[in-house]
């Protein structure tokens, strides 16, 4: 259980992102050195994934191919029912609001997350089977210029 403060932290970050990359206003550095939003990404999808697991595993793996870094992001938790997997990247959506309620986010992460990695040429995606569990996927040019 994370403690209130971290929490509110997390939430009131999530809501100032958004707010910043609907007035353009994110910053970018096109370089290697925009490490720390490739980590946010990572951050936001591994912690849902252990979010929606009450057991089983989650897993990271990663794999370099022409030109690319793939990153994979598993777990067995809840999954994902094939009629919401169009709202996963949508603003406020929280698939299954009742369920939910008991979980905290914003709903704001995985937008944050496509809109990072598409401002890197990159390309973010998930599959899944409802009750078995969910994969997301990223891919990144490895040379940015
Ligand atoms: N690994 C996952 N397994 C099941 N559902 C997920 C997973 N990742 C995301 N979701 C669903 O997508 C919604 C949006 O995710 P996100 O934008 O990160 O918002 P938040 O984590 O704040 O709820 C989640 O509320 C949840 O319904
Ligand atoms: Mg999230």
């Amino acid at each position: 259980m994370i403690c209130g403060a971290d929490r509110l932290v997390r939430i009131v970050s999530e809501v100032l992102d958004f707010q910043k990359l609907e007035a353009g206003r994110m910053q970018f550095d096109m370089g290697k050195g925009d490490i720390n939003k490739i980590v946010q990404v990572l951050h936001n999808l591994i912690n849902n994934a252990i979010k929606f697991t009450e057991r089983g595993e989650v897993t990271v793996a990663t794999t370099r191919d022409e030109g690319n870094i793939h990153v994979m992001v598993r777990d067995t938790g809840t999954g994902i029912r094939q009629e919401d997997m169009t709202k996963l990247f949508y603003a406020f959506e929280r698939i299954d609001e009742r369920r939910n309620n008991r979980i905290d986010g914003t709903g704001l992460g995985l937008v944050i997350c496509k809109e990072i990695i598409e401002k890197h040429n990159g390309k973010i995606w998930a599959e899944s089977e409802f009750g078995k569990g969910s994969t997301f996927h990223f891919v990144l040019p490895s040379e940015t210029r």
